[in-house]
C-alpha cells in the first residue's frame, strides 16, 4: 500500500519525505511528459518514493534506455529494488541523490540526458539542495533536462540559479496542487520540456 507506506516514512523521515502522500498519476503524467522517449539513452530518477513516477518511465521508456533510480530512504529503496531491481535497464541505488556524479561513473556513465526529480527542495537543507543541483548540472548533457515538482513557488528563484530556462506548469490533480518545473541546462524553449 503505497499510501500508509508514505505516511509512516513521513512521520520517521518528515524533511526527507517532504510529503504526507505519493504524487497522483496525472502529476506523473506530466513529469514524464517532458522527456523525448524515443532519443533518451539514460533517464535518472532522484527520490523515487514509493515509485508513482518510476511507473509512469517504465510504461514509456524504451529497450535501449537506461533507468537509474536514486533513493536515500531504505524502506523505499528496499520496495523500489524488489519491484524494478530486475527489470531490464533498470537500476536501483540507495543513496543520496548528491552523489549522482559517482553513480553514473560506476556504471560507465559519462552524461545523462534527462533527470527527473521527486525530491522535496523546500524542506532539505539549503546546501544539500545546492549539492544536488550543481552535480546535476554537471550530470547532464548539454541540452538535457531537469525536471522536478514543488507544492509552492518559493524555491524558484533558487532553483533557477541553476539553469539557463526554466518553465513552470500548474498541476491541480495532485494532493496538494503542485508545480512542475521544466529546466534546461543549455538556452532553449522548455515549455513542456518537448523542445
Ligand atoms: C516528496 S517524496 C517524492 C516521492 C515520489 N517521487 C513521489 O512523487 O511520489 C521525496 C522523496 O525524496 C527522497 N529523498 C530525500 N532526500 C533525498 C536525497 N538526498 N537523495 C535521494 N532521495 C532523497 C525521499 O526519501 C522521498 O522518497
Amino acid at each position: 500500500m503505497p499510501f500508509i507506506t508514505f505516511l509512516s516514512q513521513f512521520l520517521k523521515h518528515p524533511k526527507n519525505t517532504g510529503a504526507v502522500a505519493p504524487s497522483s498519476k496525472r502529476l506523473a503524467q506530466k513529469m514524464a511528459e517532458a522527456i523525448d522517449f524515443e532519443k533518451a539513452r539514460c533517464i535518472v530518477e532522484l527520490g523515487a518514493g514509493t515509485g508513482s513516477f518510476t511507473e509512469e518511465i517504465i510504461k514509456r521508456k524504451k529497450k535501449h534506455t537506461k533507468l537509474i533510480l536514486i533513493e536515500i530512504n531504505e524502506v523505499f529503496f528496499k520496495d523500489l529494488q524488489k519491484r524494478y531491481g530486475g527489470a531490464p535497464g533498470v537500476v536501483v541505488i540507495h543513496g543520496s541523490a548528491e552523489t549522482i556524479q559517482t553513480y553514473i561513473k560506476e556504471l560507465n556513465i559519462e552524461k545523462v540526458d534527462f533527470v527527473l526529480s521527486g525530491l522535496p527542495f523546500t524542506s532539505l537543507p539549503a546546501g544539500v539542495s545546492s549539492r544536488i543541483l550543481s552535480n546535476v548540472m554537471d550530470a547532464l548533457e548539454e541540452n538535457g533536462k531537469f525536471i522536478t515538482f514543488q507544492y509552492s513557488l518559493v524555491k524558484k528563484s533558487f532553483i533557477q540559479q541553476f539553469f539557463q530556462t526554466i518553465n513552470v506548469k500548474k498541476v491541480w490533480l495532485n494532493f496538494p496542487p503542485a508545480y512542475v518545473f521544466y529546466c534546461r541546462k543549455k538556452n532553449g524553449r522548455a515549455e513542456n520540456g518537448a523542445a
